[in-house]
């Protein structure tokens, strides 16, 4: 692991970092490769793929259930990536972590378990217009089934939650508050605390969605209050197929199993079943095992260079890529809080993102383009897409500048 950096150190060697991501060493087109779609997948450090490839290689086998060696060995593992993934959340107990398959899933599994199993009809559930898909289907897939209302807490033209009006929404029906921790499009931070103030004070539960937080900022569940966090693992820098729910206990335990199967039993009888503790109890089936294991590898490595560090770093990125994107003629930025990520949306005249995308890739700059799975948010601001930069904590202020030296050939195109 790069350890560079204590957490409060200003800033770290980006290069060091960079050499520890081999893909950042390739060519697209024959021109160094310029990865500005961190917010869609991270690329991964060495430490995350030695120690998949190492696992499959050396040592693999189904865990939970084997007397021997290699299974009790990855028992080991799976379950010590469950703690360095609770120390990253700063959750109670390891019970309260949950390994799904991504983000969706989590929120699939919230919605099913205690939104069909524990809500009634006319209860309410606040999301906000800045959700990305899998926060928004799930709960309209829940009022179909359920009955329950779905609300929809509206945003500023800087793409920031309007309190006042979210509080309005809140009512003694209202069960749970889900919304974006970091909006994927704009970028914009919630004010996540004030948002748990409201909604609890109301008697409503909370579920953060932390996909686009958790690799820029340090995140303590319990400071926040919440009820549910649920991130993914590849937008962290570790491997597809992974996924985390964080719950606190007297939820999780009052709340019916989602998935039946192998592992989150303790008895089965065709008369009846019962249940295994937390967190098995959520966690049916053979889990993803080395996905797991490589997203501890990414809790260490990011850890280890420091998110308060990380932050301070995209923060700069943010700053000099907002200067230099914002002085191409046309261009004009979508998502302009005052609290926000290194992801700056943009839109150029009448130059479709899809068009804008392909020709910088030429450059070799990599980003994407469309409606980034938020299509009402697209329709808050009146387009039908966007492109964005998105940037995580190997990216330079080289690369802004090759970002914008790539738009400065758009604009040629499109006049
Ligand atoms: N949710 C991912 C994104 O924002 C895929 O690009």
């Amino acid at each position: 692991m790069t350890a560079l950096a204590e957490d409060l150190r200003p800033a770290y060697d980006v290069n060091a970092v960079r050499a520890d991501f081999p893909i950042l060493a390739t060519e697209v087109h024959g021109k160094p490769v310029c990865f500005l779609d961190s917010g869609a997948s991270a690329q991964k450090p060495r430490q995350v793929i030695d120690l998949v490839r190492w696992h499959y290689e050396n040592e693999y086998a189904n865990v939970h259930r084997g007397a021997y060696a290699f299974s009790e060995n990855l028992t080991a593992a799976y379950e010590g990536a469950r703690e360095k993934v609770r120390a990253f959340l700063n959750a109670p107990s390891e019970r309260n972590v949950i390994f799904t398959g991504n983000t969706t899933a989590a929120i699939n599994l919230v919605a099913y378990s205690f939104g069909l199993g524990m809500l009634k009809e006319g209860d309410e559930v606040i999301i906000s217009d800045m959700e990305h898909h899998s926060n928004i289907v799930p709960w309209q897939l829940l009022r179909d089934m359920k009955g329950v209302v779905l609300k929809v807490a509206p945003i500023s033209d800087d793409g920031e939650l309007l309190m006042d009006e979210f509080k309005s929404l809140l009512t003694e029906r209202t069960k749970l508050v889900a919304i974006t921790h970091v909006s994927n499009v704009l970028g914009t931070v919630t004010p996540a605390k004030q948002i748990v103030e409201a909604a609890h004070a109301a008697g409503a539960r909370v579920l953060f969605d932390g996909s686009q937080a958790v690799m820029h900022m340090p995140v303590d569940v319990q400071d926040l209050d919440c009820d549910f966090y649920v991130f993914t693992g590849h937008k962290l820098y570790g491997p597809t197929g992974i996924g985390v729910l964080y719950g606190k206990e007297d939820v999780l335990d009052a709340m019916p199993p989602f998935m039946g199967g192998g592992d989150m039993i303790s008895t089965v009888a065709y008369e009846g079943s019962t249940w295994a503790e937390l967190p098995a109890k959520f966690e049916a089936g053979t889990p993803p095992i080395v996905q797991a294991i490589g997203l501890g590898a990414a809790v260490d490595y990011v850890s280890g260079v420091g998110l308060q560090a990380i932050g301070m770093h995209e923060a700069d990125l943010l700053q000099y890529a907002t200067q230099r994107l914002s002085a191409v003629e046309g261009l004009k930025i979508i998502g302009t809080a005052a609290h926000k990520t290194a992801v700056v949306s943009f839109t150029m005249g009448d130059a479709h993102p899809h068009d804008i995308a392909t020709i910088i890739d030429r450059e070799g700059v990599c980003v994407r383009a469309g409606h980034h799975c938020a299509e009402p948010l697209m329709h808050r601001f009146g387009v039908t897409g966007t492109t964005r930069a998105s940037f995580g904590m190997y990216n330079t202020r080289e690369e802004v500048d090759v970002l914008a030296g790539a738009l400065e050939k758009v604009k040629r195109i499109f006049g």
